[in-house]
């Protein structure tokens, strides 16, 4: 199960990649001739330790091997064994760097086939390869690691991470809940692309993000293989294991569809998928192209409490609702293609695929945009909801209700104030130029003053960074 061959071919094009890569701050010329240690975040205010600095992950391979829990009332505990082969490209000369990892027992490193030096601190394994890595060369970091696997919570207390299920595992990661289950440099910053291995008791089945590789089943164990080959923030990454039945079908317009839908569950809880392929049309038509080469759905009999985006294939919790469905769709151009710099950008995220929802809604013939805006503005200047401050909601309010539908209002009122043209410019152009990407909301705000003509300075002022209720423009 372990003895899978790496492809070189696959880091090589990994490599060719990074030409094209943006250098991280701190990665300046002039303090990188000197060799030193990588350091412990990627500098997100909110999430200080989640990524790294020092290097670029670009690649992982990971080769993972999943007992599921023992039938009730056993606790609710499984157990993984892995091998994450992760690729990076040091940034500077490193004598030292970081990896996030959360829990786990790691038994042994080796950089260059050769046996590393680690320590843990915190959420942190740090490594120390036994000579100096130069900057720019990639280079390969096996980490054979394992342990019992719980029910792992974010700061705000919501499941997330491997959550370990009575028939499996549910994975879904924001904001920096892969590091529960593999190391990885856990912030959105550092995409990378993933081929995901998932050993299962035969009759279960694993599911990845991106194209099916194949699965094949020996000795009582079924092996299911994943590949991502478009750039993906770590915290969209899942391998979700259940009770599915695999469901692989092609949209009107070529896209491969593969849905995994619990066994377990009536046909009502997936009612919601049926529209999958006009919702993509219709976003296509908003958003531009598909940015992936797949699509899908994993709903679960299980629950963490809500649905996550995980990039081409979105993960419900028991019941994959229409409005959800077009808004976890959404998320791909907008999120997925184009990331958060920093987590307090997480606006950027939500109010554009709340929006989105409206667009749907009104599409199906429903509630307009128009109407959904005027309910957000309805709320009573005086309401906790106008209190929220979007583009700086803080590490617990990133979940907010305002930052979802002040999100989306902010975007309706910004159509009002640049018009139906550049509006829609805006929309297509922004998960393009910053596709397999990340950007800040002032990036936002340039472009939208660079595809308007418009200073934009005191509209986004009073919208995202600012408390209160706007007027309308
Ligand atoms: N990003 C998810 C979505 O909007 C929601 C989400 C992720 C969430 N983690 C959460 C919601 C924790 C509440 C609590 O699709
Ligand atoms: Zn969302």
């Amino acid at each position: 199960m372990r003895s899978r061959v790496r492809s070189g071919v696959v880091a090589a094009i990994a490599v060719g990649l990074l030409a094209a890569a943006v250098v991280p701050a701190g990665a300046a010329q002039g303090q990188s001739s000197r060799p030193a240690p990588g350091g412990s975040g990627a500098g997100d205010a909110y999430f200080p330790f989640a990524g790294n600095s020092g290097y670029d992950a670009v690649h992982y391979d990971l080769d993972v091997r999943y007992q599921p829990p023992a039938p009730a009332p056993a606790p609710l505990t499984g157990r993984l064994d892995a091998v994450a082969t992760v690729t990076i490209v040091p940034t500077r000369h490193l004598t030292s760097f970081n990896l996030d990892l959360r829990g786990l027992d790691v038994e042994s490193v080796i950089v260059k086939n050769r046996p590393a030096e680690f320590t843990r601190e915190g959420d942190e394994l740090i490594v120390t390869p036994k000579t100096i890595l130069p900057r720019g060369k990639a280079v390969d970091v096996v980490v054979t690691y394992g342990g019992a696997t719980g029910r792992p919570v974010d700061i705000e207390g919501a499941l997330y991470g491997w959550v370990t299920t009575r028939d499996g595992a549910m994975v879904a990661s924001e904001p920096d809940g892969s590091m529960t289950w593999f190391p990885v440099s856990d912030h959105p910053t550092d995409k990378a692309t993933y081929e995901v291995a998932v050993a299962v008791p035969a009759g279960l089945v694993a599911v990845g993000n991106g194209d099916l590789v194949g699965s094949a089943t020996a000795g009582g164990w079924t092996t299911w293989e994943w590949a991502s080959r478009e750039p993906m923030a770590s915290y969209l990454v899942t391998a979700s294991v259940g009770n599915y039945e695999l469901r692989q079908t092609t949209t009107p317009g070529g896209l491969p569809l593969i849905d995994a839908i619990d066994r377990d569950l009536a046909p009502a809880a997936s009612a919601g998928l049926a529209q999958t392929a006009e919702m993509i049309a219709l976003f296509e038509t908003e958003f531009g192209p598909y940015p992936f080469s797949s699509y899908g759905a994993i709903v679960d009999d299980d629950s963490v409490g809500y649905a996550l985006e995980t990039q081409t294939r979105p993960i419900y919790s028991r019941n994959a609702s229409e409005g959800t469905v077009a808004h976890e769709l959404a998320h791909q151009w907008l999120g997925n293609s184009v990331s958060p710099a920093r987590w307090q950008d997480i606006w950027l995220n939500e109010g554009w695929a709340s929006y989105a929802e409206w667009l749907w809604s009104e599409h199906d013939g429903r509630t307009t945009a128009a109407e959904n805006f005027a309910d957000v503005m309805a709320i009573p200047a005086t309401s906790s909801f106008w209190q929220t401050v979007i583009a700086d909601p803080g590490p617990l309010g990133l979940f907010a209700g305002a930052v979802y539908d002040r999100g989306a209002a902010t975007l309706y009122a910004l159509r009002l104030e640049i018009g139906e043209d550049a509006f829609g410019a805006l929309s297509r152009e922004w998960p393009a130029r910053y596709k397999d990407s990340a950007a800040t909301t002032d990036d936002f705000q340039a472009l939208a003053e660079e595809l308007s003509g418009q200073d934009l300075e005191e509209f986004f002022d009073v919208w995202v960074w600012t408390a209160g209720k706007p007027a309308v423009p």
